[in-house]
């Protein structure tokens, strides 16, 4: 057991408070609240700690000391202060978390587990960052995120709270001067793919966003890593006939990089149970490096939906369909307590290979709707944090408290499965190293 998990089962069992009341008094699952008491959350997030130790009625910064986000040191003069947690001002609020967020950071690089292999010094900027999906396989292939750049300001704020602040730029791709990027090893960018993709307008470069990856060609030839991976949807490949994937390829080839492309399925190379096929294009300056390249090989898959949803949790009423006018439609479809449904405009559909459908950014907006499981209480659509769960996000990520749930479909849906990243960054980084 951890110290703070101790800590707060001893004092929640002193006021005879369950865990069960302990959640009920404070919105946070039971299953969280288990997890942080018994230790298995090594680093409970500091909005959860101020939650509970508010409810407790205990000393936040104890808390936070307990938990190692502060530094004793660092706040002596605050011994002498009433020490009740809704005396923390906002700002102190939001200094502890960005502190917090920097130690997260720590961690993941330093320990835990990750990263699998060891840091092998390569330094890598990500473009088109999301939250961090690329992010985190490349940090846990062992290769240190120096730069990453994203438009989006939601995005931003969940990037920075799994990631700390130091090096994230905000702002639009089309006004970064290349010559504030640090000296890189590999550029990386999952460049939005609605331009590309089947669902979209089918307009590739004519389209606006299309014209995104001409931003990418533009960094590259000034910044000149010594390998990329690009992501994309399948579709790319197909796209107006294979022009776009064409004009992409020699446009890259161009600049000097040997390129290889391929589709892989995330519940065939990452262990988890998604259907989502991308295409990862890897290029390498060096001609050697790219005939030694290998795509990593299809794993088995031995996750199942249920390594990821926990049915004996009670969700938040918004997330059931048991009072909705599609309830006796759903009854009907939803018979299999072993996959995800979708609904599809008239009907609902099941994953017959028991994984969920591809996660979409527009999920959870205007007519195209979350996925559905049935859990022991009813039909339900899975929340935010199941969806990064369906991407192999690492158990300590999580979303920031004041961020919308339609704004964390999107940032999921936008995201990528970590562990195809981190399987690929490895043969990246085992030819580069070598
Ligand atoms: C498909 S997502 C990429 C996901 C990400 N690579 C990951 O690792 O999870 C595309 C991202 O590009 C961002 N984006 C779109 N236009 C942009 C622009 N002009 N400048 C910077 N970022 C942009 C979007 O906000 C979105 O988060």
């Amino acid at each position: 057991m951890g110290k703070i998990g101790e800590f707060i089962t001893r004092e929640r069992e002193k006021q005879d408070i369950s865990i069960r009341g302990l959640s009920k008094i404070t919105g946070i699952s039971h299953s969280e609240i288990n997890k942080i008491e018994s230790g298995e959350r090594a680093t409970p997030s500091p909005h959860h700690l101020k939650t509970i130790a508010d409810a407790l009625g205990i000393n936040q910064i104890e808390c936070f000391k307990i938990a190692g986000y502060i530094d004793e040191s660092q706040h002596e003069g605050s011994s002498s202060r009433t020490l009740i947690l809704s005396d923390f001002t906002n700002d102190e609020f939001n200094q502890i978390q960005q502190y917090a967020s920097f130690i997260r950071a720590q961690r993941v690089s330093n320990q835990g587990e990750e990263p699998t292999v060891k840091k092998n010094n390569l330094k890598v900027a990500s473009l088109f960052a999301g939250i961090g999906g690329i992010c985190y396989g490349f940090k846990q292939a062992g290769a240190e995120i120096v730069w990453a750049n994203e438009i989006d300001k939601d995005a931003c704020k969940t990037y920075r709270h799994n990631f700390g602040d130091e090096y994230l730029v905000e702002g639009d791709i089309k006004l970064v001067d290349p010559s504030d990027i640090p000296d890189i090893d590999i550029l990386n960018g999952g460049f939005p793919c609605q331009a590309f993709s089947v669902a979209g307008y089918r307009k590739g470069f004519e389209d606006e966003r299309g014209n995104l990856f001409f931003e990418i060609e533009r960094l590259l030839r000034v910044k000149r890593p010594r390998a990329i991976l690009l992501e994309n949807v399948k579709n790319l490949e197909g796209h107006d006939h294979g022009n776009t994937f064409k004009v992409i390829k020699s446009r890259l080839e161009d600049l000097g990089y040997h390129v290889h492309h391929k589709v892989l399925n995330t519940m065939e190379y990452g262990d988890v149970p998604q259907h989502r096929e991308r295409i990862y294009i890897v290029g390498f300056l060096s001609e050697e490096a790219y005939n030694k390249f290998r795509y990593p090989d299809p794993i088995p898959l031995t996750k199942t939906i249920h390594s990821i949803i926990d049915v004996t949790e009670k969700k938040p009423l918004g997330m059931y369909y048991n009072n909705s006018k599609y309830y006796p439609e759903l009854e009907k479809a939803m018979v299999n307590p072993n996959t995800v449904y979708q609904w599809r405009r008239v009907y609902c559909r099941e994953n017959k290979s028991n994984v969920c459908p591809t996660l979409t950014a527009n999920m959870g907006t205007g007519g195209h709707n979350v996925p559905l499981i049935i859990d022991n209480y009813g039909f339900r659509k899975l929340t935010p944090e199941e969806c990064v769960g369906f991407q192999g996000f690492p158990e300590e990520f999580e979303f920031p408290a004041d961020i919308c749930n339609a704004s964390k479909y999107k940032q999921a849906g936008n995201s990528v499965s970590v562990p195809v990243i981190k399987r690929i960054a490895e043969e990246m980084v085992k030819v580069l190293v070598d």
